[in-house]
């Protein structure tokens, strides 16, 4: 599965909320580690432990733009969130199926602003021919469970206690949306 080019930025919203989203570019580092790492430091919603720099950024960014979307949202020049797709699994028959993420900034949640990111992503997961979407969710996380259901995906799973961060073992759910 190859992907695609895409030559334009998307604009959501009206007036002064316009927000736009684009693909990720190497040079969006630094601002994607100011959002994702609150999360790493201080939350139990991501299992890393230890604060990414804008050069392993960097790197993810290439390594992921090779064959799946990375796409930022901005506003008014700053970026708020940013949502991409991995495989899910290395396998070839695993092909057609991706795993996706997606960090606010943590100022700007409840908003509609990852739902907006997430529906851009998924349009062009479906233009890439990706048949199926799995999203791991650390548990409890109201807010993404909230938006993974409301786009249509549904709960396949649950491993229990299969983390331990800040001495909590965690449970991972995972919901998954089939494309037809
Ligand atoms: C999860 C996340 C991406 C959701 O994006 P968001 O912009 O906050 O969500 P939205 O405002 O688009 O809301 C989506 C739905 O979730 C609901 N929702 C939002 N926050 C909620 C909360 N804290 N509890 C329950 N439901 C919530 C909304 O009501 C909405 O549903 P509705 O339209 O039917 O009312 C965002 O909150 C975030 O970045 N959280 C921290 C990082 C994270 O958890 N990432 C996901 C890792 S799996």
């Amino acid at each position: 599965m190859e992907p695609i080019s895409h030559p334009d930025a998307v604009t959501v919203g009206p007036g002064q909320g316009t927000r736009r989203h684009r693909d990720c570019v190497p040079r969006d580092a630094p601002a994607l580690c100011a959002i994702y790492n609150p999360y790493v430091t201080q939350t139990t919603v991501t299992f890393e432990e230890v604060a990414v720099s804008p050069r392993q950024m960097k790197r993810r960014i290439a390594e992921v733009t090779r064959r799946f979307p990375w796409i930022v949202c901005e506003q008014n020049g700053a970026v708020l969130g940013y949502a991409y797709a991995t495989a899910w699994k290395s396998r070839s028959a695993y092909r057609h199926s991706v795993e996706t993420t997606i960090y606010l900034d943590r100022n700007r949640t409840g908003e509609g602003i990852g739902t907006e990111l997430y529906r851009t992503l998924l349009a062009r997961l479906r233009a890439q021919d990706v048949h199926s979407i799995v999203g791991g969710i650390a548990l409890p996380n109201a807010a993404s469970v909230a938006l993974h259901e409301k786009l249509g995906f549904l709960k396949v799973a649950q491993f229990r206690q299969i983390g331990l961060k800040f001495g909590q073992r965690i449970d991972v759910g995972y919901w998954q949306l089939t494309l037809s």
